[in-house]
């Protein structure tokens, strides 16, 4: 049986234990510990022009949430570079965002305690990133929220989304772009994305800490926000306050930022995408295009 799409697979190179090769060719164990337990990390890396968007801020988020399961990282990180570069290269360039993932390997018999001697599965693969929407733009998106019923680590990137499945598919089942997820009445992020708030002319997002991602994205935009003179704070966000906000966006490596227009159902402020986004949009924008003359990382 082929689960694949030929036609389109046939030219997506993949890389999978240090070889280049065909989707189709690409092939692991049924035994591997990422299928049977989830037992390993991801990352989402963006490139433009062929150039990966802060390589190394995701190189040391991959090796913080590999330390986290207590897996060494089998690659140094310019055995990564040269590795993602190679695989973009294979696949034409141009935009892309690339996914890898790193997992404990097969191991036989199953046994839930780590293997004597992992030997890990590197798996990464890139998917052309859409333009983005100029008229989610306009419109911005509806969002709904939810309680988080992730775990405590969720500052690690791991391949455990089931949680995060369910949430997004709860948004679609809903008509809404995103879920975000409350602990104890504060809004921490959504399932595949950092929140941010502009709160009396000041630009908000929660602390890092273990029930969050530590967004790339949001840590350029916060960059941003200091290059700029944008006032802007790292702070516990309630519910209550985000529904009362100037503008509320999400962030992320494949979507940028994204004008949340509604939560649960209630407009944000006109219901309309407001000037702090436009404003952040051309920068965003503009640093995009550095990257792709190789101005910026
Ligand atoms: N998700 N929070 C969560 C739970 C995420 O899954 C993501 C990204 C983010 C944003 O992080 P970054 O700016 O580094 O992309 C925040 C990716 C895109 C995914 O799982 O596909």
């Amino acid at each position: 049986m082929n689960f694949f799409d030929d036609a389109l697979d046939d030219q997506l190179i993949v890389h999978l234990n240090g070889e280049f090769l065909p989707l189709p060719a690409a092939r692991i164990s049924p035994l591997d510990r990422g299928f049977v337990f989830a037992d390993g990390v991801y990352e989402v890396i963006p490139a433009y022009g062929g150039r990966l968007l802060r390589l190394q801020e995701h190189l040391q988020r991959l090796d913080n949430s590999l330390s986290g399961i207590r897996m060494d990282n089998p690659l140094p990180h310019h055995a990564w570079q040269e590795m993602l570069m190679e695989l973009l290269r294979r696949n034409g360039n141009g935009d892309q965002s690339v996914y890898l993932q790193v997992t404990r390997g097969p191991a036989f018999p199953r046994e839930h305690a780590f293997p004597a001697h992992p030997r890990p599965t590197v798996f990464a693969m890139c998917t052309p990133i859409r333009e983005s929407d100029p008229a989610l733009r306009e419109a911005g998106v509806p969002v709904i929220s939810h309680p988080d019923i992730r775990w405590d680590r969720c500052d690690l990137k791991t391949v455990s989304l089931l949680p995060a499945v369910l949430m997004k598919q709860l948004a679609k089942d809903r008509g809404a772009f995103e879920t975000l997820l409350i602990r104890q009445g504060l809004v921490l992020e959504g399932a595949a994305s950092n929140v941010f708030a502009v709160l009396d002319g000041v630009l908000t997002t929660p602390p890092k800490g273990p029930f969050l991602l530590p967004g790339i994205t949001r840590d350029l935009v916060l960059e941003l926000a200091a290059e700029h003179g944008f006032p802007a704070q790292e702070r516990d966000i309630p519910l209550e306050r985000l529904l009362s906000a100037d503008e509320v966006w999400i962030t992320s490596s494949t979507r940028a930022i994204v004008p949340v227009t509604r939560v649960d159902e209630q407009s944000i402020a006109s219901g309309r995408p407001g000037p702090v986004f436009a404003q952040f949009h051309d920068w965003y924008q503009a640093r995009l295009a550095a990257l792709r003359t190789g101005e910026k990382q």
